[in-house]
């Protein structure tokens, strides 16, 4: 196998194409699961990739909207610079802001999405039960909320590279993810506030040269401000989670859907 990098790329052409199709397999098994959204006006809360605004804004159609906000600002840019002057079906707009502190008027959105967003939220200051209750103060009474994110109910290697980016996080920055955690914690979350909670755990999805793409990045930067002790634990760890990956594949976690409705209407 050739080790040249095309173009700087860790992939080949046809890697990358592989990787680009499974990724978009994977948005669109999870998109589907908010059934028939035509018409909708949609908070996209937490994430700005191109790829999941795009669908979403297909499934939505000229009669509603799509509004995404993500607090990394550097991704919003991206995103808006990747799109340019793109026409979509439903008009797009992207904002960089905090969910905490959501600059909308409560009511809002006819549905409030999130996607991977709980397993990243910084929970030292506020609480996951808070980014539920900002999401669903954002969605009109009998609108409705929907979250999905990875479970660690079957072991994978990506949760170990999950814990060790939040464990990165935790000693670089002091903050808290909140994690990956089993699929009830974010049932929980949703029958606190909504009513006609309904879920389903759905199973891995692969995703071809992931683990390939893992093993091409360099160590993060942050690991060298670290207090030895702490750098030489996580160099550990990030070198046995490379090995798993050479000897298993950069396996995938599982993913829960939930969903419920804002009472009222
Ligand atoms: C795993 S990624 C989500 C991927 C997603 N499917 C997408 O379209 O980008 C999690 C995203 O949540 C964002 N995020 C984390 N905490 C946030 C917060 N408090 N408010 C808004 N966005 C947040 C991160 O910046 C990141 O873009």
């Amino acid at each position: 196998m050739t080790r040249r990098l095309y173009k700087g790329d860790p992939l080949t052409p046809e890697e990358r194409e592989e990787l680009e199709d499974d990724l978009i397999a994977f948005c669109d098994r999870e998109l589907d699961l908010l059934g028939d959204i035509r018409d909708l006006d949609v908070l996209y809360a937490g994430g700005s990739s191109p790829l999941w605004v795009e669908g979403l804004s297909q499934r939505i159609g000229e009669g509603g909207s799509v509004t995404a906000i993500d607090v990394d600002a550097e991704r919003v840019d991206e995103t808006q610079a990747s799109l340019g002057k793109a026409e979509f079906v439903a008009p797009v707009h992207l904002l960089a802001g905090d969910v905490f502190g959501m600059p909308f008027a409560s009511a809002t959105f006819d549905l409030v999405y999130s996607s991977g967003l709980f397993h990243e939220l910084d929970v030292k200051e506020r609480t996951a039960e808070d980014a539920l209750a900002a999401l669903h103060s954002a969605a009109r009474p009998g609108g409705r909320v929907a979250t999905g994110d990875f479970v660690d109910s079957e072991d994978a290697v990506q949760l170990e590279d999950e814990r060790l980016e939040a464990e990165l996080r935790r000693e670089a920055y002091a903050s808290e993810p909140y994690g990956i955690g089993p699929p009830q914690r974010l049932v929980d979350l949703h029958e606190e506030l909504l009513t006609d909670v309904r879920w389903q755990v759905f199973p891995p999805q692969r995703i071809r040269h992931l683990g390939k793409l893992v093993l091409a990045e360099d160590e993060p930067t942050e690991v060298f401000s670290l207090p030895p002790a702490t750098a030489r634990r996580l160099r550990e760890s990030r070198e046995a989670m490379r090995g798993r990956i050479l000897s298993e594949g950069y396996t995938r976690p599982a993913t829960v859907y939930v969903e419920g409705l804002v009472q009222g209407a």
